[in-house]
C-alpha cells in the first residue's frame, strides 16, 4: 500500500500559439479543466500501475472539489484521508505554448491540512509500504509525516517540487529523494553531482527526454529516457514519481525502478493533460521491451 500526502488541484488549461507579452491580450486555442496537482497525479500514476494507493489532503466544497474526489475513486484511489473544507479547491493556471508550459498553482484547500489531521493518520502512514510527498503542502505537514514515518520506519519519496519549500530538515527524514535538474540546483547548488554521492540509490535527478542520473555507491549511473513524442509534458515528472513509487513498493532494485518510471513517464507526455497519457503496466512494459540498451 502506498499512501500520498499531496494536493489535489484542478488544472485550469489554456492553449496559444505563443506566449503574450506583459500587457498583452492573446488569442487562444483551447481551454480545458482536467485534475492536476502534483500528490493527485502521483498518485493516479501509481494506481495505473496497479498500486493499491491511499490519498491524504483536501478539496472544497466547489464543483471542483466533486469532480476532483469522483475522479480519484474512479481511478480506484481510497479517498477517506480526503477531507472537504468549506472554501475553494486547489487550481492551476496553465498556460501551454511553444512546447512549454507556465503554471500558477493557487493552493486553496491544499493549505487547510494541518499537522494535527496528520497525526491523526499515524495508523494509516505506519501501515504504508512506502509514503509519497511532493512540496505543495504546508510545510509543517510534510515535516510531521517525514517524522512519522521515520518514527515508524516507513521508506519516503519527496519530491521537492516546487523547490522553493523545501528545507535542509527534511533531509535525514527522506528515503528518496526526487528533484529534477532545477530542483537539484536549488535545493544543492550547481554541484549536485557530488550531492549524489552523499545520497547512493536514495537521490535521483530527472533529466527530462534525457532520463534521470544517481549514484549506486560506486560509479554513477544515467538511466536513459525512452524516445517519445511530446504532446504535452505537464505531469511528465508526477509520472516519474508515481512509477517509481510503485516499483519500489514491489521490491525492484533501484536502477530497474528508475528505468520504469523512465519509460512511464515518455509514455505519459504523448497525451494532453497530466494525467491523460499516465500508462497503466502492459504498456509501460511495451515500452522498456521496446527500447534499445
Ligand atoms: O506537476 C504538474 C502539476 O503541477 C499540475 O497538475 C498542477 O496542478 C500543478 O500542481
Ligand atoms: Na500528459
Amino acid at each position: 500500500m502506498i499512501t500520498v500526502v499531496g494536493s489535489i488541484n484542478m488544472d485550469l488549461v489554456v492553449q496559444t500559439d505563443r506566449f503574450p507579452k506583459q500587457g498583452e491580450t492573446a488569442l487562444g486555442n483551447l481551454y480545458k479543466t482536467v485534475p492536476g496537482g502534483k500528490g493527485a497525479n502521483q498518485a493516479v500514476a501509481a494506481a495505473r500501475l496497479g498500486s493499491d494507493v491511499h490519498m491524504i489532503g483536501a478539496v472544497g466544497q466547489d464543483a471542483f472539489g466533486t469532480e476532483l474526489l469522483t475522479g480519484l475513486e474512479t481511478e480506484g484511489i481510497q479517498v477517506q484521508g480526503v477531507k472537504r473544507i468549506n472554501g475553494a479547491s486547489g487550481i492551476a493556471n496553465i498556460l501551454l505554448s511553444e512546447g512549454d508550459n507556465r503554471i500558477i498553482v493557487v493552493p486553496g484547500a491544499n493549505y487547510s491540512v494541518t499537522t494535527g489531521e496528520i497525526e491523526g493518520f499515524t495508523k494509516q502512514l505506519a501501515a504504508s509500504d512506502l509514503v509519497m510527498m511532493q512540496l505543495e503542502m504546508p510545510i509543517p505537514v510534510i515535516q510531521r509525516t517525514l517524522e512519522i514515518c521515520h518514527e515508524n520506519g516507513v521508506p519516503t519519496i519527496l519530491n521537492p517540487a516546487p523547490a522553493s519549500g523545501f528545507t535542509a530538515d527534511f533531509l535525514p527524514y527522506c528515503t528518496y529523494l526526487t528533484p529534477n535538474e532545477t530542483e537539484a540546483e536549488e535545493i544543492f547548488g550547481g554541484n549536485w553531482e557530488q550531492a549524489l554521492e552523499e545520497y547512493p540509490n536514495r537521490l535521483v535527478v530527472t533529466l527530462g527526454q534525457k532520463g534521470a542520473q544517481f549514484f549506486d555507491g560506486e560509479k554513477h549511473v544515467i538511466v536513459e529516457g525512452f524516445p517519445t513524442e511530446a504532446v504535452d509534458t505537464t505531469g511528465a515528472g508526477d509520472t516519474f514519481n508515481g512509477a517509481l513509487a510503485a516499483a519500489i513498493a514491489e521490491g525492484q532494485d533501484f536502477e530497474q525502478a528508475v528505468r520504469f518510471a523512465n519509460a512511464a513517464a515518455s509514455l505519459s507526455v504523448e497525451k494532453f493533460g497530466a494525467q491523460g497519457g499516465m500508462p497503466e503496466r502492459d504498456a509501460v512494459l511495451g515500452r522498456m521491451g521496446g527500447a534499445r540498451s
